[in-house]
């Protein structure tokens, strides 16, 4: 992008201190919240200026400022969305993303794009997983860093949203997510945690939703202790668009800024307070200085510039080459330019290349599978097949897809191989609401059968942007994922349809068999009040590995039309403790005969029995480019938080002394290398001495067991088994067992110890751990 600097001077921090204590405090409180929809307050007095945002994530969605209606934006280039850039597994696709959009912000004078939204995919049904990026938060808060650090670089700030435990669309308003302390920090906080730490984003947007009946708004524990105090975020807080409910306690938990105006009532409510209360003053000049900081670190770095449409739609379709997925392919992909096709189904023509609600962008031109094919010069038939929308009047809806499938079939007929352009349509995900099933339309499914029973070779091309049954799945040759692949989509399936572009994208998320088999299925959005996240830290491919069930298609896979070997997993040493770092490098050999990318994934198995853990989690990735025939050697680091679970009695990470397994593959389901690691850490657990504290309990910390010893022989005295069937009924092992459950004061029943001999145990216990 051509550009030029705007301002040369940029505000210290002693300036914009000074100018907050030039503020009156009802211009600090106007300042709480929006001027309009997209804009931050001025205070012309001081000269403070104006900034506008806008959504977010994947393209400029900035109102039309000769339109009145916020949702007519600007022309502008839509992005592949995030289900679809996630699945690149790629840091450098989301950076360029990241990058590109930074330049289009600075060219439309846009301080801060609302993006990217992390939130994570608890079930396939949220209608706004397709603009959410996995299922796994250490992939998700990567990928997001990258694309953060990439639009900042060009002086323009990101709001990471929706901060936090917003994982379904029903009642997102007013719906509380209850959820335990420790799913929220394995399985909801680290992908914002993570680009927290690694990006710093300017901005975070808190959700709509409540945490455990709180409005997570209003969490002082979430919007500072954890945000501020434990990550050492340094932006502002802003609000969901019409998230705040009494907004003075926002201020007090943390939260800066309310977006949209409240026209002026919550900043007056906030000021009438604020006149008796002087630790809500000393918060309100704390969020003023941030949004002071916010304001001027655009305005003084201003870069006034334009950018051409047409570079931007071609890194468009980069970014979507590096993420469609091939499922499925029985050899006919890439396809035979000398076979004659028929291409069947709407979306070959109007696809569906993004989402509906606050991200849905004006896009300035699409590209159609059509038109790619035909200047690709494949031999093609085209016929619509069904519509892409069944349309609200379902009996004259259902006598037009007969009649169009009728003309499917007989097009088919004449040609050797079949592509449908299949999906799910705009109606059936979107923000606002979730899905109520996984299935494509009826017509969709019927018409695929219908093409695979009369002996057509089939290859399914998908435009959705999250999970579908397939119940053709065997009766085809070839599937390709494409998601929502953004306004380049055409020429991108195109080119991997043709074998111009090798696929090289895998999934972020499960696909599974029936809706039936989901974590969530017991209790997604069906409370409208509470939503109990029950299955606990066993979310997507943590649930489905743990429990050994089969699925559609696995976290982390897909195919490429050449064949990788992983061979050679070595650990740099095979002991690790709590500050160490274990570097794991595998060889990656490219065995087929074109060239390709791979993702390389690296999970992680905690053997040690400490805690109830998921079989194994996702610790690193790294994509590689691999020429046919050569081999690359591929590295991560390993510490000890890709070992560690979190630990609620020490509110910490915590991992425990024992083995670890390492293993390295091209998916969550096909993990040919693995390496054993012994950790040992200093960490002891504390422990509470009370009379229900159990014997196993005492004897899992060192101090306590080196008090108890020989005395659980003595306590078992009365246990010991002087016959056959006596040994029978409670042998040693078992006997251990139960021991290990028992409480301390049961000493006194199974054992010999007299009330005396207890109390004095009991007191030279909570001496030997005082200080844990
Ligand atoms: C969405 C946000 C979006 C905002 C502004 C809200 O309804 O949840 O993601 O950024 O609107 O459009």
């Amino acid at each position: 992008m051509e550009i030029h600097k705007e301002f040369f001077m940029v505000h210290s921090d002693v300036q914009i201190k000074e100018i907050v204590s030039q503020l009156t405090l009802e211009e600090k409180c106007s300042m709480l919240s929006g001027s309009d929809f997209w804009h931050t307050q001025a205070i012309e007095r001081l000269g403070i200026p104006s900034i506008m945002v806008s959504d977010g994530p994947q393209g400029l969605r900035k109102q039309d400022e000769n339109s009145s209606g916020v949702n007519d934006s600007i022309k502008a280039i839509s992005f592949p969305c995030s289900c679809a850039s996630a699945s690149s597994f790629n840091r450098e696709t989301l950076k360029k993303l990241g990058s590109t959009l930074g330049d289009e912000c600075q060219a439309q004078n846009v301080s801060t794009i609302l993006g990217p939204a992390i939130n994570i995919k608890r079930s396939p049904l949220c209608g706004r997983n397709f603009e959410y990026v996995s299922e796994d938060p250490y992939l998700a808060g990567e990928l997001s860093a990258s694309y953060i650090n990439a639009v900042q670089e060009k002086h323009v700030g990101t709001s990471l949203k929706h901060f936090a435990l917003n994982n379904q669309e029903y009642r997102r308003l007013t719906n509380s997510s209850d959820c335990d302390v420790r799913t929220i920090r394995e399985i909801y906080l680290p992908a914002f945690e993570i680009a927290v730490k690694k990006s710093q984003p300017a901005t975070i947007m808190h959700s709509y939703n409540l945490i455990n009946g709180e409005y997570a708004g209003e969490s002082k524990w979430l919007l500072t202790d954890v945000l501020r105090k434990e990550w050492g975020f340094k932006g502002l807080v802003m609000s969901d668009w019409g998230a705040v409910s009494t907004r003075w306690k926002g201020v007090m938990a943390g939260g800066d800024l309310e977006m949209p105006s409240s026209g002026g009532i919550n900043d007056r409510l906030v000021l009438e307070k604020a006149k008796n209360d002087p630790e809500l003053v000393k918060k309100i000049d704390e969020s003023v200085e941030r949004i002071l900081k916010w304001v001027y670190d655009f305005v003084d770095n201003r870069e006034k510039g334009e950018f051409d449409f047409d570079k931007h739609h071609e890194i468009a379709r980069e970014i979507e080459e590096d993420s469609i997925v091939l499922l499925k392919n029985s050899g006919l992909l890439p396809l035979d330019m000398s076979k004659k096709y028929a291409v069947i189904g709407e979306f070959a023509q109007k696809p569906r290349y993004q989402g509906g609600g606050s991200g849905h962008i004006n896009a300035k031109k699409v590209s159609n599978a059509i038109d790619a094919l035909k200047a690709a010069g494949l031999k093609f038939e085209y016929a619509k097949g069904f519509m892409a929308e069944p349309g609200k009047d379902s009996a004259k809806a259902k006598e037009i897809n007969e009649s169009l499938a009728k003309e499917a079939m007989a097009v088919a007929q004449n040609a050797d191989v079949v592509l449908v352009f299949a999906g799910l349509p705009d109606s059936f995900e979107s923000e606002g609401y979730d899905r109520t099933h996984m299935d494509m339309p009826q017509e969709q499914n019927e018409l695929i059968d219908s093409l695979c029973s009369s002996g057509k070779k089939v290859i399914v091309v998908l435009h959705n942007g999250s999970p579908i049954t397939m119940p053709w799945v065997d009766k085809v040759e070839a599937i390709l994922e494409l998601y929502l692949g953004g306004e380049a989509v055409g020429e991108a399936c195109v080119n991997v349809l043709t074998g111009k572009v090798n696929p090289s994208g895998k999934l972020a998320e499960t696909f599974p068999l029936r809706l039936e088999d989901t974590p969530s299925y017991m209790s997604f959005a069906n409370d409208k009040t509470h939503t109990s996240y029950g299955e606990g830290i066993f979310v997507g491919y943590r649930w489905y590995d743990t429990r050994k069930m089969n699925v559609l298609f696995p976290f982390g896979y897909g195919l490429s039309y050449t064949t990788f070997k992983y061979s050679d997993l070595q650990l740099d040493k095979s002991e690790m403790t709590d500050s160490d770092t274990v570097k794991a490098t595998v060889t990656v050999t490219n065995t087929g005969s074109v060239d390709g990318k791979e993702i390389v994934q690296l999970y992680v198995s905690d053997k040690t029995k400490t805690a109830v853990r998921p079989v194994k989690e996702l610790k690193g990735f790294e994509k590689v480019f691999i020429p046919a025939g050569k081999s690359q050697k591929v590295s991560f680091e390993i510490d000890k938080r890709s070992l560690a679970w979190f630990d609620v009695e020490q509110n910490d990470w915590y991992a425990s002394t024992g083995e670890y397994e390492i293993l390295v593959g091209p998916s969550s389901a096909e993990l040919p290398c693995s390496a054993k690691l012994n950790f040992k850490t200093s960490v002891q657990r504390p422990i509470k001495i009370s009379e229900n504290t159990t014997l196993g309990d005492l004897y899992s910390n060192e101090k306590a067991a080196a008090i108890l010893k020989g005395l659980q022989k003595s306590a078992m005295q009365d246990l010991e088994n002087t016959s056959e069937s006596a040994s029978e009924a409670l042998n040693e092992e078992m006997g251990a067992a139960m021991m290990d459950g028992s409480p301390l004061r049961n000493l006194m029943v199974w054992g010999r110890m007299s009330l005396e001999e207890y109390n004095s145990l009991v007191e030279k216990l909570k001496d030997a751990v005082k200080s844990e």
